[in-house]
Protein backbone atom coordinates (compact mmCIF):
# COMPACT_ATOMS: atom_id res chain seq x y z
CA UNK A 1 0.00 0.00 0.00
CA UNK A 2 1.25 3.62 -0.58
CA UNK A 3 -0.04 6.76 1.01
CA UNK A 4 -0.01 10.32 1.25
CA UNK A 5 0.48 12.48 4.03
CA UNK A 6 -0.76 16.40 3.72
CA UNK A 7 0.76 19.08 5.59
CA UNK A 8 0.64 22.56 6.06
CA UNK A 9 3.21 23.21 9.39
CA UNK A 10 5.66 21.72 11.42
CA UNK A 11 5.13 18.49 10.69
CA UNK A 12 5.88 17.27 14.15
CA UNK A 13 3.15 14.24 13.73
CA UNK A 14 4.59 13.65 9.78
CA UNK A 15 8.10 12.80 11.73
CA UNK A 16 5.98 10.28 13.91
CA UNK A 17 4.93 8.37 10.86
CA UNK A 18 8.44 8.28 9.24
CA UNK A 19 9.80 6.90 12.13
CA UNK A 20 7.11 4.04 12.15
CA UNK A 21 7.61 3.59 8.90
CA UNK A 22 11.07 3.37 9.21
CA UNK A 23 10.78 0.80 11.92
CA UNK A 24 8.27 -0.71 10.02
CA UNK A 25 5.35 -0.11 12.69
CA UNK A 26 3.43 0.99 9.81
CA UNK A 27 3.73 -1.63 6.75
CA UNK A 28 3.33 0.59 3.99
CA UNK A 29 5.07 3.34 1.42
CA UNK A 30 4.93 6.94 2.43
CA UNK A 31 5.05 7.49 -1.39
CA UNK A 32 4.54 11.34 -1.29
CA UNK A 33 4.13 14.77 1.02
CA UNK A 34 2.15 17.38 -0.04
CA UNK A 35 1.82 20.67 1.25
CA UNK A 36 -0.32 23.95 0.17
CA UNK A 37 1.86 25.99 2.03
CA UNK A 38 5.93 25.95 -0.03
CA UNK A 39 7.07 26.97 3.22
CA UNK A 40 5.71 24.33 5.69
CA UNK A 41 8.91 22.98 7.63
CA UNK A 42 7.34 19.27 7.18
CA UNK A 43 8.50 19.87 3.89
CA UNK A 44 11.98 20.22 5.02
CA UNK A 45 11.38 16.74 7.52
CA UNK A 46 10.07 14.59 4.26
CA UNK A 47 12.92 15.87 2.18
CA UNK A 48 15.51 14.89 4.40
CA UNK A 49 13.72 11.50 4.73
CA UNK A 50 14.57 11.21 0.83
CA UNK A 51 10.43 11.26 0.42
CA UNK A 52 9.02 12.80 -2.90
CA UNK A 53 7.59 16.02 -2.21
CA UNK A 54 4.71 18.33 -3.70
CA UNK A 55 3.33 21.58 -3.54
CA UNK A 56 0.81 23.22 -5.24
CA UNK A 57 -0.46 27.23 -4.60
CA UNK A 58 -4.22 27.77 -4.33
CA UNK A 59 -3.78 31.27 -5.46
CA UNK A 60 -3.33 29.40 -9.58
CA UNK A 61 -6.75 27.83 -9.20
CA UNK A 62 -9.97 29.22 -9.81
CA UNK A 63 -12.15 26.98 -7.30
CA UNK A 64 -11.44 24.86 -4.28
CA UNK A 65 -12.65 22.10 -6.44
CA UNK A 66 -10.23 22.79 -9.49
CA UNK A 67 -7.36 22.76 -6.79
CA UNK A 68 -8.23 19.54 -5.25
CA UNK A 69 -8.56 17.93 -8.72
CA UNK A 70 -4.95 18.68 -9.65
CA UNK A 71 -4.20 16.93 -6.25
CA UNK A 72 -6.29 14.19 -7.01
CA UNK A 73 -4.59 13.99 -10.70
CA UNK A 74 -1.17 14.00 -8.87
CA UNK A 75 -2.01 11.38 -6.26
CA UNK A 76 -3.37 8.78 -9.22
CA UNK A 77 -0.23 9.13 -10.87
CA UNK A 78 1.57 8.42 -7.87
CA UNK A 79 -0.46 5.45 -6.88
CA UNK A 80 -1.31 6.40 -3.58
CA UNK A 81 -3.95 4.52 -1.90
CA UNK A 82 -4.50 6.08 1.17
CA UNK A 83 -4.30 9.40 2.35
CA UNK A 84 -3.24 10.96 6.28
CA UNK A 85 -4.14 14.71 7.13
CA UNK A 86 -1.18 15.65 9.42
CA UNK A 87 -1.57 19.26 10.38
CA UNK A 88 -3.34 19.91 7.00
CA UNK A 89 -5.15 23.27 7.99
CA UNK A 90 -7.24 23.11 3.96
CA UNK A 91 -10.59 22.08 4.01
CA UNK A 92 -10.81 18.95 1.51
CA UNK A 93 -13.34 19.43 -1.30
CA UNK A 94 -16.51 17.40 -1.13
CA UNK A 95 -15.05 16.11 -4.59
CA UNK A 96 -11.74 15.07 -3.05
CA UNK A 97 -13.63 12.99 -0.40
CA UNK A 98 -15.69 11.17 -3.01
CA UNK A 99 -12.63 10.22 -4.73
CA UNK A 100 -11.13 8.48 -1.10
CA UNK A 101 -14.06 7.15 0.63
CA UNK A 102 -13.09 6.18 4.35
CA UNK A 103 -9.36 6.57 2.78
CA UNK A 104 -8.71 9.76 4.35
CA UNK A 105 -7.66 10.22 7.97
CA UNK A 106 -7.63 13.41 10.33
CA UNK A 107 -6.01 13.77 13.73
CA UNK A 108 -7.58 16.53 15.61
CA UNK A 109 -6.17 17.81 18.80
CA UNK A 110 -9.24 17.90 20.62
CA UNK A 111 -12.24 15.66 21.42
CA UNK A 112 -14.35 15.85 19.12
CA UNK A 113 -17.06 17.20 18.46
CA UNK A 114 -16.21 19.59 20.76
CA UNK A 115 -13.59 22.42 19.81
CA UNK A 116 -13.65 21.93 16.16
CA UNK A 117 -11.54 24.03 13.76
CA UNK A 118 -7.93 25.59 13.73
CA UNK A 119 -7.06 26.13 17.05
CA UNK A 120 -8.43 23.04 19.18
CA UNK A 121 -6.22 22.78 22.13
CA UNK A 122 -6.19 26.67 22.22
CA UNK A 123 -10.29 26.54 21.98
CA UNK A 124 -10.36 23.85 25.07
CA UNK A 125 -7.30 25.51 27.39
CA UNK A 126 -9.21 29.16 26.69
CA UNK A 127 -12.87 27.55 27.67
CA UNK A 128 -11.40 26.52 31.15
CA UNK A 129 -11.87 22.62 30.07
CA UNK A 130 -11.15 20.08 32.71
CA UNK A 131 -10.24 17.62 29.84
CA UNK A 132 -8.48 17.55 26.64
CA UNK A 133 -7.69 15.45 23.69
CA UNK A 134 -6.72 13.84 20.74
CA UNK A 135 -9.50 12.64 18.05
CA UNK A 136 -8.38 10.60 14.71
CA UNK A 137 -11.19 9.93 12.49
CA UNK A 138 -12.34 9.19 9.02
CA UNK A 139 -13.16 12.20 7.20
CA UNK A 140 -16.00 12.82 5.34
CA UNK A 141 -17.59 15.89 3.77
CA UNK A 142 -18.00 17.61 6.88
CA UNK A 143 -15.08 19.36 8.75
CA UNK A 144 -14.11 17.33 12.10
CA UNK A 145 -16.71 15.15 11.17
CA UNK A 146 -16.16 11.60 10.24
CA UNK A 147 -16.32 8.49 11.88
CA UNK A 148 -13.81 8.22 15.08
CA UNK A 149 -11.37 5.86 14.51
CA UNK A 150 -9.34 6.78 18.59
CA UNK A 151 -9.48 9.34 20.94
CA UNK A 152 -7.84 9.94 24.20
CA UNK A 153 -8.40 12.14 26.55
CA UNK A 154 -5.77 13.81 29.25
CA UNK A 155 -6.53 16.13 32.43
CA UNK A 156 -6.10 20.00 32.25
CA UNK A 157 -4.41 20.48 35.42
CA UNK A 158 -4.32 24.30 37.01
CA UNK A 159 -0.85 24.14 36.50
CA UNK A 160 -1.13 24.23 32.58
CA UNK A 161 -0.59 26.79 30.50
CA UNK A 162 -1.42 26.87 26.87
CA UNK A 163 2.16 25.66 26.15
CA UNK A 164 2.47 22.65 28.68
CA UNK A 165 -1.26 21.47 27.20
CA UNK A 166 0.15 21.55 23.79
CA UNK A 167 3.14 19.79 24.27
CA UNK A 168 0.93 17.20 26.28
CA UNK A 169 -1.26 17.00 23.55
CA UNK A 170 1.58 16.42 20.83
CA UNK A 171 3.04 13.81 23.07
CA UNK A 172 0.00 11.77 22.79
CA UNK A 173 -0.44 12.57 18.49
CA UNK A 174 2.56 11.64 18.16
CA UNK A 175 2.45 7.87 19.84
CA UNK A 176 -1.22 7.45 18.90
CA UNK A 177 -1.66 8.22 15.20
CA UNK A 178 1.16 5.78 13.83
CA UNK A 179 -0.88 3.41 15.54
CA UNK A 180 -4.06 4.15 13.88
CA UNK A 181 -2.29 3.81 10.54
CA UNK A 182 -1.27 0.63 11.56
CA UNK A 183 -4.44 -0.76 12.07
CA UNK A 184 -5.84 1.30 8.73
CA UNK A 185 -2.99 -0.28 6.63
CA UNK A 186 -3.07 -3.85 8.05
CA UNK A 187 -6.88 -4.01 7.33
CA UNK A 188 -8.20 -3.74 11.01
CA UNK A 189 -10.49 -1.20 10.69
CA UNK A 190 -14.08 -1.75 10.36
CA UNK A 191 -16.53 1.15 9.59
CA UNK A 192 -20.24 0.59 10.14
CA UNK A 193 -21.71 4.10 9.81
CA UNK A 194 -20.43 6.24 12.86
CA UNK A 195 -19.19 3.17 14.30
CA UNK A 196 -15.75 2.14 13.65
CA UNK A 197 -14.50 -1.34 15.06
CA UNK A 198 -11.06 -2.64 15.43
CA UNK A 199 -11.39 -6.15 14.15
CA UNK A 200 -8.53 -8.73 14.95
C1 LIG B 1 -1.53 18.88 15.28
O1 LIG B 1 -1.72 19.20 16.63
C2 LIG B 1 -2.81 18.41 14.65
O2 LIG B 1 -3.63 17.69 15.53
C3 LIG B 1 -3.46 19.72 14.28
O3 LIG B 1 -2.41 20.50 13.78
C4 LIG B 1 -1.20 20.14 14.47
C5 LIG B 1 -0.13 19.92 13.45
O4 LIG B 1 1.12 19.82 14.06
N1 LIG B 1 -4.50 19.56 13.32
C6 LIG B 1 -5.60 20.30 13.31
O5 LIG B 1 -5.83 21.19 14.09
C7 LIG B 1 -6.61 19.93 12.21
N2 LIG B 1 -7.85 20.58 12.43
P1 LIG B 1 2.35 19.23 13.25
O6 LIG B 1 2.42 20.01 11.93
O7 LIG B 1 3.54 19.49 14.12
O8 LIG B 1 2.11 17.76 13.03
Amino acid sequence: MKFAVFVSGQGSNLQAIIEAVEKEEIKAELALVFSNRRKAFALQRAESAGIKTLFLDRRHYATPQSYDRDIVIHLKEAGIDFIVLAGYMKILSAFFVKKYPKKILNIHPSLLPSFKGARGIKDTFTYGAKVAGITIHFVDEKMDHGPIIMQESIKVSEKDTLETLEEKIHKIEHRIYPKAISLFVDGRLKAKGRKVEVVS
